[in-house]
């Protein structure tokens, strides 16, 4: 069912649905877009024309660097028959103190969709409560739901359900380990996490209240044992570069190596969302071998992104 033309909606329009974090779709949704990501996907590797969302605009605003992201977007809203704009602080008026309130309505009577990569999940949050139009999160310091989306669809490619499997968290606790959490919640998996001490995760901040979803461990080791999926992320996210030499010293037990691996059930995959540092949160030989599944991993951004821009502009097809 195609919705009325999106930008006539006032924001808090029951008809519009956001992608603020992992949360805000529930599991039967999930395995909804999880179907639509692989019909998308091989449709894209056939060559097989899709353009749902022909005439309809998104907008991505980035506030923080980004490959995968653009490029997923981007290169996903052509193929859908769609068009992009691209915005970033410093060719805006957003880098020259323009409230995001104003922004986002007025971004938001122009484009069907908007994408936004940006430092507090507050200003995020901000956008969408003044948008006539479904915000998604493009990573903020607190979460980065589409890159779990991409993660999981991963997963469930290689190795069926991710149900009550084990995720293996060696490193930060930041936005990636944040939305781990919250979609291990949601769709009854458990995270092992371990980090060093003064980068625990926060429950408040991941936002998740059943304290069976995760368990933490002190050696990365123990967190590894018995696990399904290894993942790590980078010592410094973006926005704290500052703390980057201290992060150096307290992370340094924390990479994810052979010996980490071979703890993991033998056919245990190896997760990053990239872009990794070698040497750094991981060796070589794992991000590089064969348990790696790193570039399906990044890309698959794209095709759950298309599943998703359609569900949120289109509802469920069929
Ligand atoms: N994983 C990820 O979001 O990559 P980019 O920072 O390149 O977008
Ligand atoms: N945690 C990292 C993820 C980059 C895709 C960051 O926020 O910089």
């Amino acid at each position: 069912m195609n919705t009325p033309r999106v930008p006539t909606m006032k924001p808090g329009h029951s008809l519009i649905k956001h992608y603020l974090q992992f949360k805000d779709l529930r599991a039967p949704e999930y395995a909804y877009l999880f179907e639509r990501a692989a019909i998308i996907k091989k449709r894209f590797k056939n060559y097989e024309k899709y353009q749902p969302l022909a005439d309809r605009t998104l907008a991505m605003i980035f506030e923080k660097a980004s490959t995968r992201t653009r490029v997923s977007f981007e290169a996903g809203m052509y193929q859908m028959g769609g068009s992009v704009v691209h915005l970033t602080t410093g060719d805006s008026q957003l880098g020259r103190s323009e409230p995001i309130e104003d922004s986002a309505k007025v971004i938001s009577r122009m484009v069907d969709i908007v994408m936004i990569r940006t430092y507090e999940q507050a200003k995020l949050t901000k956008f969408a409560a003044n948008s006539r139009v479904p915000v998604i999160n493009g990573l903020t310091n607190e979460y980065h739901p589409c890159q779990i989306l991409a993660d999981i669809f991963t997963y469930i490619e290689h190795r069926g359900s991710i149900q009550g499997k084990v995720v293996a968290w060696v490193g930060d606790g930041n936005n990636m380990a944040n939305t781990w959490l919250q979609a291990a919640e949601l769709l009854g998996f458990t995270v092992h996490v371990s980090t060093p001490n003064g980068y625990e995760v926060d429950p408040a901040v991941a936002g998740v209240s059943n304290p069976d979803c995760y368990k933490v461990f002190k050696d990365p080791m123990d967190a590894c044992r018995g696990a399904d999926l290894v993942t790590t992320d980078v010592w410094t996210s973006m926005g704290y570069e500052a703390e980057n030499e201290a992060r150096k010293k307290a992370f340094a037990d924390w990479c994810v190596d052979a010996e980490m691996m071979a703890v993991a059930k033998p056919d245990a995959l190896f997760m990053h969302c990239l872009p990794a540092h070698r040497g750094e949160e991981v060796e070589a030989d794992v991000i590089d071998g064969p348990q790696s599944v790193v570039w399906d991993e990044a890309e698959n951004r794209m095709h759950v992104q298309k599943a998703l821009m359609e569900y949120l502009l289109l509802g469920r097809i069929g």
